[in-house]
């Protein structure tokens, strides 16, 4: 059985509480699930598999408490890891750069060795404009849009986690 971490940044509890949902479908338990400023190299050995959240702020930018994570995650050595990403965002105020900090993420672990799962989200069904999250009509991670979709949310976790059960 493969170990699940969950890191996640969020400013007002958005992206926390996604990432608490994700953990329940995924049966991961609660000590599992952290605040990105919580990571070290150290929780990053303890697991074979990342799932790593981010809302996105300022024009496209990840939130702050992944400052110091992204630094700590390129230090360490993620070759052999499963790397799965989500995030949130507002697709109707700020549609130009929707889950950026999705791709954000995405850019700075692309070369790292690591292996993303979960990574061919259809963008069909969303509306906005641009985002660096998403290429050729799938995003990069599972994008969720919890202030003018959280009636889809749900869904869209459901059909996440069982894509991801299945590589994992
Ligand atoms: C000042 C500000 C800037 C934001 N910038 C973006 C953005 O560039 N892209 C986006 O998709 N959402 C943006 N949002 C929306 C937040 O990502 C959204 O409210 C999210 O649910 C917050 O999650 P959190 O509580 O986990 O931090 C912004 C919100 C605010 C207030």
């Amino acid at each position: 059985m493969k170990k699940i971490g969950i890191f996640y940044g969020s400013s007002t509890g958005t992206c926390e509480d996604l990432a608490n949902r994700i953990a329940g479908k995924l049966g991961v338990p609660a000590a599992d699930v952290y605040s990105a400023d919580k990571l070290t190299v150290d929780k990053v050995k303890d697991y074979d598999v990342l799932i790593l959240g981010s809302s996105t702020w300022g024009d496209g930018d990840l939130q702050d408490d992944w400052y110091d994570g992204v630094k700590t995650l390129k230090s360490a050595d993620l070759s052999g890891k499963l790397v799965a990403l989500f995030g949130c965002g507002d697709s109707e105020s700020y549609g130009d750069t929707f889950c950026d900090a999705i791709g954000v993420l995405y850019e700075h672990l692309k070369n790292t060795g690591c292996t993303f799962i979960g990574n061919d989200v259809s963008t069909e069904g969303y509306s906005f404009s641009s985002s660096i999250a998403a290429t050729d009509g799938h995003f990069v991670g599972l994008a969720l849009d919890d202030v003018n979709e959280s009636d889809k949310t749900d869904q869209r976790i459901d059909a996440w986690v069982a894509g991801l059960k299945s590589s994992l």
